[in-house]
């Protein structure tokens, strides 16, 4: 099968396989204030993630590119979406177009269409610095997603089956390129073990990607005839991965995704530490179900109901959202207990 096909069926099975909700969102409730001492006016979603200025606190995250006229147009109408609403936004994987420049105008159309947003590029964590500084170029990215994806790759019957190094490569790209760096799971989540080691690199930020969305484990399950069933349900939740995240880098910007759907499980993330959110799933699904219009104004409702939740919860901001009254129960609750961290 050719990388074109394996993209374009990665984006059927995506839309195809249902988000399951095992973030632990729900495991998480705030608890009500009737004296917030606030007025709606004075909230605004202004977000910074490390030195990234952002007027939203949303990004939309690393999906596709390369493969030809269908992820093109994918990734034309995801760029109008963060130019109309002011979300960050990734290219998927950009390996594919250092390694076949026929393949580059597909990721430069997010920059075309979207000229003044901020954009990341995405390579995996076998990049060499070179071809780190071509996806930084290919875009003009203001900043770098290096990925992880080691369930992916080994559910894969093409997939990786060498990941030694990984951590070194991170290091010496962090250290090369002009651009912050920001590490990514693609939705296993991320442990404190992980974190740790990562918290020695001055990254622009860790992005824990966790379980409970997209499952690359069930996508690509559902291509092979042998099946690897037991990383169907393997993965560290969003909400259980970023207290991991941040019981051990206090100081690195944690970003949440992973199952992302909505303001709450948006809001909650802050509650929880991180400092920004995105959403890829959900994003496509809503793209291809409702249309560009649509989605665009379901993005501007999310910005909306953010602020009512920031008012109903007296904040002026998200970065006020770190001492938030709240309880934690069920799965969350337990994971967090076992693991120490509540
Ligand atoms: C992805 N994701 C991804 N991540 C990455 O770093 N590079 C990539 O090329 C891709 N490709 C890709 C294709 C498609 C179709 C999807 C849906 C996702 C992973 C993505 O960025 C994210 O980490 C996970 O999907 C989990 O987030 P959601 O989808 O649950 O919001």
């Amino acid at each position: 099968m050719t990388r074109a096909q394996r993209k374009k069926e990665h984006i059927k099975l995506a839309l195809s396989t249902g988000q399951n909700r095992a973030t632990g969102f729900d495991d998480i409730a705030f608890v009500h204030q009737s004296l917030p001492n606030i007025a709606l006016e004075e909230i605004n979603l202004q977000t910074k993630i490390g030195e990234l200025s952002l007027s939203s606190p949303i990004f939309i995250n690393a999906m596709t590119g390369g493969g030809g006229t269908a992820t093109e147009s994918i990734n034309r109408d995801l760029a109008i979406i963060a130019n109309e609403t002011g979300l960050a936004i990734a290219v998927g994987s950009q390996m594919s177009a250092i390694k076949d420049p026929a393949e580059k105008e597909s990721y430069r159309i997010v920059r075309r269409e979207n000229p003044n947003g901020v954009v990341f590029g995405n390579i995996g964590s076998e990049a060499t610095i070179a071809q780190a500084e071509e996806a930084i170029s290919m875009i003009d990215a203001n900043a770098l997603q290096i990925h992880l994806n080691v369930i992916q790759e080994l559910t894969m019957p093409e997939g990786d089956r060498d990941f030694r190094d990984a951590f070194e490569r991170i290091q010496m790209i962090t250290e090369s390129v002009s651009v912050p760096v920001i590490v990514k799971e693609t939705g296993f989540g991320m442990s404190a073990e992980a974190v740790k080691l990562l918290s020695q690199v001055n990254l622009g930020a860790i992005d824990i990607g966790g379980f409970g969305g997209t499952n690359f484990a069930k996508i690509e399950n559902k291509r092979r005839s042998r099946m690897l069933s037991y990383f169907d349900n393997w993965g560290i939740p969003t909400a259980a991965s970023i207290v991991e995240a941040k019981s051990v880098a206090p100081h690195t910007p944690i970003v949440a995704s992973g199952g992302i759907q909505n303001s709450l499980d948006i809001i909650k993330s802050f509650a929880l530490g991180a400092a920004g959110a995105g959403m890829a799933g959900y994003v496509l699904k809503c793209l291809q179900k409702d249309g560009l219009e649509k989605t665009i104004h379901e993005v501007k409702e999310i910005h909306e109901d953010l602020k009512y939740l920031l008012c109903a919860l007296g904040k002026k901001s998200l970065q006020e959202m770190g001492n938030v009254p709240m309880v934690l129960s069920g799965e969350l609750y337990h994971w967090l207990h076992v693991r120490g961290l509540n």
